[in-house]
């Protein structure tokens, strides 16, 4: 198989778990004999740099013919006090705009292994697997008008949402239901927002077209709470861009780490892979981040980008096995008897695992 993928490493600790899941995807083709090219394009705070926008044309257009699209995390604070439309951010919501990007899925799983990493009792959170699907070019974050008014003294944004956005979101939350646990929880606020009672009218007409999976809806409030109360109830929770923003940083809670979330954008005709944590300036250029998020991005693009349902699942067994076998980032760490290891080494911990994995399938298909 061959696959065209655009890189951009972007921002802070960025490059740093980029690189590793380039690694692993060139060890992928390597062993199972697929042909992947991989080419680097600024993005974010480096792009402002380089090119004076966070999304130069040629990013954009090196995105529109790959494949695929794996980014690392943008956002500097020395673009802080810029307007929105000029951060290193309005880069990624760009980007995720013209690849028609609507639909954004964050795989949730407790990693028994790493149990002790959240800080929810193990018996909470242990066995945990939620999908949040979250709506990605609509409500607040794309809503028009926008903006201060003249004396800067107030200022507004827009929460709109249409039945055709809510529709096709809806579609892929129950499709992934039917091959998960048969469960959508929609998030809403329709107490309060118009914008939130036509979600809940169309995805309640949607869930019609799927009498094998259950729906019920949450307001997004009670929705924040059972998350961690009891995360076990959960199996897709669909909900629009800006609970889904939030919701998901809450539920790394659930697997200890914000750097162990991976993240699919699809929906359109390239699809964008990131982990969900952001540029971490803090830790930058240590060699200290967690790069398994980046690495389990890298699996969802090998799953919806290239249809090598095979080899993400290597992928995502050599991540389990790596953490089985005692291996942590500083922010994995919380003791004895487990060994601290850099970026990079995790990298080539995971690589390892990888081949090891692929190997004997090679060699059980052999026999
Ligand atoms: C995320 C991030 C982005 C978002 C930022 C960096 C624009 O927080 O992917 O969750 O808000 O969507
Ligand atoms: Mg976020």
């Amino acid at each position: 198989m061959k696959l065209k993928i655009a890189v951009l490493p972007g921002d802070g600790i960025g490059p740093e778990v980029t690189a590793q899941a380039v690694r692993v995807l060139k060890v992928v083709a390597a062993l199972h004999g697929h042909a992947f090219e991989f080419e680097e394009w600024p993005v974010g705070g480096v792009a402002i740099k380089q090119e004076g926008a966070p999304l130069p044309s040629s990013t954009l257009d090196a995105c529109l013919s790959s494949n695929a699209v794996l980014l690392g995390a943008v956002g500097a604070p020395e673009h802080d006090k810029l307007a929105p439309e000029a951060r290193p951010e309005a880069g990624l919501l760009a980007l995720r705009n013209a690849l028609g990007a609507y639909a954004n899925l964050r795989p949730v799983v407790a990693y028994e292994a790493i149990s002790e990493c959240s800080p929810l009792r193990p018996e909470i959170a242990r066995d945990a697997d939620i999908l949040i699907v979250r709506e990605l070019l609509g409500g607040l974050y794309f809503g028009q008008p926008r903006g201060f008014d003249s004396e800067g003294a107030s200022a507004f944004n827009t929460m709109r949402y249409s039945a055709t956005e809510i529709e096709r979101i809806a579609h892929i939350a129950f499709k992934a239901a039917e091959a998960r646990r048969q469960k959508v929880t929609s998030v809403d606020k329709a107490n309060v927002l118009e914008t939130s009672q036509l979600w809940r009218e169309v995805v309640t007409r949607v869930a019609q077209e799927y009498p094998g999976v259950s729906l019920e809806h949450l307001y997004v409030d009670a929705c924040a709470m059972h998350l961690i109360m009891d995360p076990l109830r959960f199996d897709v929770i669909l909900t629009e861009n800006l609970f889904g923003d939030i919701l998901s940083d809450e539920a790394a809670v659930i697997m200890g780490s914000l750097g162990m979330l991976a993240s699919a954008s699809i929906g359109g005709a390239v699809g964008l892979y990131e982990p969900v944590h952001g540029s971490a300036p803090d830790i930058a250029g240590q060699g200290v981040a967690n790069p398994l998020g980046a690495i389990a991005s890298a699996a969802l693009l090998l799953r919806h980008s290239a249809q090598l349902e095979q080899e993400s699942r290597e992928v995502e067994a050599a991540i389990r096995a790596v953490l089985d076998a005692g291996y942590r980032t500083p922010d994995l760490y919380r003791g004895p008897g487990k060994r601290v290891v850099q970026t990079s080494e995790m990298g080539s911990l995971v690589v390892e695992a990888f081949s090891d994995i692929a190997n004997q399938r090679h060699a059980y298909h052999a026999v």
